[in-house]
């Protein structure tokens, strides 16, 4: 058997949050999918039995998806994915808000709340079987696990070494707005780094006039 066959299956990254004890969980999975549409749109969560959020799912019978994009600080994923909750508040480092009392990221492509119906214990994994209760559309291209590992492991190993160091999370990026139409700069080069004679796609106005948030 080749067991390189299953690198070819494909998979976006999400953060999960939910709670244990009256506090934020949550971590990054790619081992998460939909399983059916109708009546209830149903999903699958695959995950580590020795990590806390495992714990917290089984405690709190729930947990919201936040789907990940190309536009997601590589921290983000350092964040929820290289360290435990158990020696860090994890949502604390990030943009957050809420979707009913469960934490979910600030900006994402999308989001789910997750209603756990059954589950069966692997060797190392539980298997979650959910309810969609609640779904909300974001913004943004999603992040897919492949790309994951070609470009973005290696920024988020820097951005979680550079945390180490400092003890900070870094800041929000800034935003870019159009102050004459009102446009939000959305790209993948830095706004800083863009030419001069670069222009508002809506308004034609020239880039001096934009204004950081
Ligand atoms: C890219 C990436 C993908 C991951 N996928 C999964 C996954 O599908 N399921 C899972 O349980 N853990 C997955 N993990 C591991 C957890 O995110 C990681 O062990 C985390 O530190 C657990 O934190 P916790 O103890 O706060 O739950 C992944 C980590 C990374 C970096």
């Amino acid at each position: 058997m080749d067991s390189k066959a299953l690198y070819q299956i494909s998979y976006g990254l999400y953060v999960v949050g939910t709670k244990i004890d009256g506090k934020d969980a949550g971590c990054v999975v790619d081992a998460f999918i939909q399983s059916t549409s109708s009546p209830v749109p149903t999903v699958i969560l695959c995950s580590i039995q020795a990590n806390q959020t495992n714990t917290a799912i089984k405690q709190t019978g729930e947990f919201t998806i936040s789907v990940l994009t190309k536009k997601t600080d590589p921290f983000v994923i350092a964040n929820f994915g290289f360290q435990s909750g158990r020696d860090a508040d994890k949502w604390a480092n990030v943009p957050a808000k809420r979707m009913g009392d469960l934490p979910i990221l600030e900006n994402a492509a999308a989001w789910l709340r997750c209603k756990v119906t059954d589950f069966k214990e692997l060797t190392t994994h539980t298997v979650f079987f959910c309810d969609v209760t609640d779904a909300m559309v974001g913004e943004g291209e999603v992040l897919t696990y492949g790309e994951y590992q070609k470009n973005w492991k290696g920024r988020a190993q820097e951005a979680f070494k550079a945390f180490r160091e400092s003890g900070k999370a870094p800041a929000p990026a800034p935003r870019w707005v159009c102050s004459i139409c009102g446009y939000v700069y959305d790209g993948t080069i830095p706004f800083e780094e863009l030419p001069e004679d670069w222009k508002c796609p809506i308004c034609g106005h020239p880039k001096s006039v934009f204004v950081k948030e």
